[in-house]
């Protein structure tokens, strides 16, 4: 690891007390050093959401995914049990599955025609005979780490990695506690920012700082005053109370019960829960000024009679999206200039922020402990 890298991640004290602490510096979101320790030191190495297990109920049915920067393909076997792979060939590493899911008896290399079975096994590879010390036993798909909670499907690359439960922490009980299980997969939308990944997260985690400026219409439905921020192990759970609006009509439709459930899991997934409705936001480096965002929509009612709401309900969650985009894109630029070089946090209201910069800059910081051997 280069010198500036080391100078960039002390820059940043974690040790400090919310009452004294800033952001990570603004560095930390352009640069390109940063953006690959964390790909290999943070997307490599911690359980990540690939897919939703409603994907993977039938044997054969499959899914391809990429994780840090690996092709990946998720499988479930004839013996039922879910199976994860790198999705590159023993052979001379073709994508074996190029479909992004779909159903098969065998996983077929569109290559030369070598073919796995549903457990990686190396079943057949045409016109091999004669190779010497060629070991099929050897030459199966290279396994990977798979656990699902609830309905997702979790991967790691790290064969170190905790157990996904004890990642999980608290925020597997108080997820449960809203009864997730009950409702259905109804929509995906993806949405591509120029930003850098950790920007979006850091407004999910500013604990509704950005709500009565930014989101006029959801903020009516949300008792700003009682907004609740608690941070334990690697999960936040920002929540609020509701209240009757007439502010705007399709917000108070589809924003109901008795309180807001917004919950973020380090580093970078979020489980946003309201009366009959969830959605869930996976947010995807994309360079180091770009990411994605992976929207689920998850409704209780997904019947024809409900796809109206639905649909309602996901146009109010694209509008605060849309306020989010433009300010997220805003703050992007601000950290690329001489201006600005980190900020300060609220008490009242960026704890979340602070714990998600705190766990960050230990997984860095242990990478380049273990880089240079210290
Ligand atoms: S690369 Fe897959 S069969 Fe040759
Ligand atoms: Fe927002």
């Amino acid at each position: 690891m280069n010198a500036s890298l080391h100078q960039l991640l002390a820059s940043y004290d974690d040790r400090l007390p919310l009452d004294r602490a800033s952001t990570i510096p603004a560095s930390w979101y352009v640069d390109a050093g940063i953006a690959e320790l964390e790909r290999q030191s943070v997307f490599g190495r911690s359980w990540q959401v690939v897919a939703r297990t409603g994907q993977l109920q039938q044997p054969g049915a499959f899914v391809t995914a990429e994780l840090a920067g690996e092709p990946l393909v998720l499988v479930r076997g004839n013996d039922r049990q879910l199976r994860a792979f790198y999705n590159v060939c023993r052979h001379h590493a073709a994508a074996v599955v190029a479909e992004e899911h779909g159903t098969t008896s065998i996983l077929r290399c569109p290559y030369h025609g070598w073919s796995y079975g549903l457990d990686g096994c190396l079943k057949g590879a045409p016109e091999f005979e004669g190779v010497r010390d060629f070991d099929r036993a050897q030459n199966g798909l290279v396994p990977v780490r798979v656990e699902t909670w609830e309905s997702f499907v979790f991967v790691t690359l790290d064969p170190d990695a905790a157990p996904l439960p004890e990642l999980l922490g608290g925020l597997a009980s108080r997820v449960a506690s809203l009864n997730p299980g009950a409702l259905h997969f109804f929509e995906r939308r993806i949405y591509s920012l120029n930003c850098n990944w950790k920007v979006f997260v850091d407004n999910y985690l500013d604990g509704g700082y950005h709500v009565p400026h930014l989101h006029k219409a959801l903020n009516s439905v949300l008792d700003y005053k009682q907004y609740t921020i608690e941070c334990e192990d690697r999960y936040c759970l920002q929540s609020s109370p509701m209240v009757a609006s007439d502010v705007d009509a399709a917000t108070s439709a589809t924003r109901t019960g008795a309180r807001a459930w917004y919950f973020w899991q380090y580093p970078n997934f979020m489980i946003n829960v309201y009366a009959g409705y969830m959605d869930t936001n996976l947010v995807l480096p994309d360079g180091v000024d770009r990411c994605k965002v992976v929207f689920d929509f998850y409704f209780a009612d997904v019947s024809e009679a409900a796809a109206e709401h639905n649909r309602q309900s996901i146009a109010v969650g694209e509008r605060v999206n849309d306020e989010d985009v433009g300010i997220c894109e805003a703050v992007q630029r601000g950290l690329h200039s001489r201006a600005y070089g980190a900020g300060r946090l609220s008490v009242r209201r960026e704890a979340g922020e602070h714990l998600f910069h705190r766990l960050l800059a230990r997984d860095l910081q242990q990478a380049a402990k273990q880089s240079t051997g210290t």
